[in-house]
């Protein structure tokens, strides 16, 4: 009897420890369905989005393959196609760094690989530079942006960790005046009024601020909402 007893414990040891290993496969192959619905959420939107992204010596490593992650978890729900959604990417240290512009990649697998090829500048935080190259050059339709005419919402998404050392209020305001939608994303110990200067109102739809590098992912949910949905438009 307890020689029975205890293979039937053993049993269910094994049978527990198998379960949990199932665990990990799982939740990647659900991850994946996520992904699909997602996929089709966003389909035949038109968008012009360029994303703005802090290179500073700051961010870490680390951290910088944090915000690529994130890159590519929205990029998986926009129907990227020249004449759906164009998607640019610039980043921004001392200098800013135009990795591609809305008419470089017409499918989402290059874009991709340009995204996981990025490389960090480690330098400055020339916030108001980067915005001011966004109006300027990225958003000029020799850049690929479409005709004001067309109507397509234009879109900045800026992640952020530091104090800028420019001047950023009046180049924020300048682009949103010019019709640009700014969400603002700050990580960590960022001064929210600064994240308000640059992102559009109402601030509690366009500012957000996460606790830290890891944390930028709960956003993914909430940007397939507002960039699929009606919120722009
Ligand atoms: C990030 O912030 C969350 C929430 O405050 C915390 O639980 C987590 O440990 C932090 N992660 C890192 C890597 O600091």
């Amino acid at each position: 009897m307890e020689k029975m007893i205890s293979c039937f414990l053993l049993l269910v040891g094994v049978f527990l420890i198998a379960a949990r290993e199932r665990r990990v496969p799982e939740s990647l192959s659900s991850q994946r369905n996520d992904a699909l619905l997602l996929e089709e959420f966003c389909s035949d939107k038109r968008l012009d989005l360029v994303f703005i992204i802090d290179s500073s010596r700051s961010v870490r490593p680390y951290d910088f393959e944090k915000v690529k992650e994130f890159i590519l978890n929205i990029l998986q729900f926009l129907d990227i196609r020249p004449d759906v959604t164009r998607v640019g990417l610039i980043q921004y240290g001392s200098t800013v760094k135009n990795e591609f512009s809305l008419k470089t990649f017409a499918r989402k697998q290059d874009m991709e690989r340009a995204v996981r090829r990025m490389m960090y500048l480690s330098t400055g935080t020339m916030t108001g530079l980067a915005i001011q190259f966004a109006v300027n050059i990225a958003f000029s339709e020799t850049e690929g942006a479409r005709p004001l005419s067309q109507n397509v919402p234009r879109v900045i998404m800026i992640v952020t960790d530091g104090r800028p050392q420019d001047p950023v209020a009046e180049i924020a305001a300048k682009a949103r005046n010019s019709g640009i939608l700014i969400f603002a994303i700050g990580v960590g110990r960022v001064d929210m009024n600064t994240l308000k200067s640059i992102g559009s109102e109402p601030y509690e739809d366009h500012v957000f601020l996460v606790a830290n590098f890891s944390q930028i992912e709960t956003l993914t949910s909430v940007f397939q909402n507002k960039l699929c949905g009606k919120a722009v438009n």
